[in-house]
């Protein structure tokens, strides 16, 4: 994003300005262009505000605030709404968010701030302000992108990003995989490739971001798969910021029809980041019971964030495996039934360590079958093409 970003700030007499002056992120290209003492919608400065995100500070309860929210989310879509707190009841949360809050921090007592706290802030007005801006035009055609996830390590995430990428890419559709796992991602070598160029080395390069520059750091696959390759060493994750991941993802998808993201087991700014430019998800679990809960917990966590349910698709890794766990558990700790279930398979072990996913490697076999069928399901699916819509939710982080 070019330029300075201009926030509207509007608090009322229960936060004084000098605390929330406290919150907010310095030497940031994101400034306070103006302060309103008041809560009211109606107020002549908060009508005559063009600016790009509307920061409103109150107390827990105010419901002075939600009408602002309810009045900013009509009257300026598109320009996000990020609330900060005095005190977090979950009702109140819920309620902020109903009204269209893209998200909600608690604020600290003062009158010191701590670092953490400033640091969240500002990640959620970045992360609000890079939703708004990935946004996709009318006249565009715009790919689809798919987060792989699944909030368990060894689950099989990476075996279904390398596989389904792998099926979309030799049926002839341009297909780009990212891996996001920063700091131990392990794509490239997945497929067979040597990582010459990777996200690190693109986001240090510095200039500006198009597709000629974009497509000199992408690998490419024999399907014909490109690949954005994960940092050589754990060290330099810290240099792919969340706001650069989401500017990749605006240039890839203008250029493929599938990006899809491996990513790592949890939440991170980057993965929440992908969650919410994607048009679906792919969430993975793993037939045991504890990886299913987290399954579920991930599940929960995606409706927390106003994800639609009916963008995920699940797929149940090693299915076959005879663990205890039938079919009825299964729906009854998911909710639902998985819509892919793929096999446990010795060669999936090989196929890693020799760098060749099953889908060429073992074409006929069950596992390559079940890959083959989600490559599929995404394919054909009708979904939209727009980033799933978040209905004014977010994560909410507490005070520290
Ligand atoms: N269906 C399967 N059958 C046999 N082995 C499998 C299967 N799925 C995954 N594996 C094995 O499990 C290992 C871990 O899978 P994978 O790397 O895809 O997990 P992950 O969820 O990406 O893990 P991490 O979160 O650590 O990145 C693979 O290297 C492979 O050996
Ligand atoms: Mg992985």
């Amino acid at each position: 994003m070019q330029g300075m970003i201009n926030a509207l700030l509007v608090h009322d007499e229960s936060v004084p300005a000098p605390l929330v002056a406290e919150h907010l992120p310095e030497e940031s290209e994101i400034r306070v262009a103006e302060v309103v003492d008041t809560l009211y919608p109606a107020n002549d400065a908060v009508k005559r505000s063009d600016a790009d995100v509307l920061v409103v500070a109150c107390q827990e309860g105010s419901e002075a605030a939600l009408n602002l929210i309810g009045w900013w989310r009509s009257a300026r879509p598109g320009r996000p709404i990020v609330v900060l707190c005095l005190g977090t009841s979950n009702g109140y949360v819920e309620e902020a968010f109903n009204a269209g809050a893209d998200d909600l921090l608690a604020m600290d007592e003062g009158p010191l701030v701590s670092d953490s706290t400033k640091q969240h802030i500002e990640f959620a007005l970045r992360k609000a302000l890079a939703r708004t801006s990935t946004l996709p035009e009318q006249n565009v055609d715009y790919g689809k992108i798919i987060c792989v996830l699944g909030p368990k390590g060894g689950i099989g995430k990476t075996v279904t990003s390398c596989n389904l990428s792998v099926a979309l890419a030799t049926r002839g559709i341009r297909t780009v995989l990212v891996d996001l796992d920063l700091q131990f991602g392990d794509c490239a070598l997945s497929l067979g490739l040597t990582p010459d160029t990777t996200s690190f080395d693109l986001a240090i390069s510095g200039g500006s971001l198009d597709a000629e520059k974009l497509d000199a750091f992408l690998l490419t696959h024999s399907s014909g798969l490109r690949v954005l390759a994960a940092p050589a060493r754990p060290d330099q994750a810290a240099s792919v910021s969340a706001e650069f991941i989401a500017d990749v993802f605006g240039v890839l998808r203008e250029q493929f029809d599938f990006v899809i993201a491996d990513t790592p087991p949890s939440f991170t700014p980057e993965v929440i980041t992908t969650i919410d430019a994607s048009t679906a998800i792919c969430m993975v679990g793993m037939l045991d019971a504890l990886s299913l809960k987290n399954t579920r917990l991930g599940m929960e966590t995606l409706d927390l964030m106003g994800y639609d349910p009916g963008r995920v698709r699940i797929v149940l890794n090693r299915a076959n495996t005879s663990v205890g766990i039938t079919r009825a558990d299964v729906l009854s700790i998911l909710g639902r039934n998985p819509d892919i279930l793929v096999p446990s398979h010795r060669d999936i072990a090989r196929s890693v360590n020799e760098g060749s996913p099953v889908v060429i490697s073992q074409r006929r076999s069950e596992a390559a079958r079940a890959f083959e069928s989600l490559a599929t399901l995404f394919g054909s699916a009708a979904e939209s093409e727009e980033p799933n819509p978040r209905k004014g939710r977010g994560l909410i982080r507490g005070r520290n």
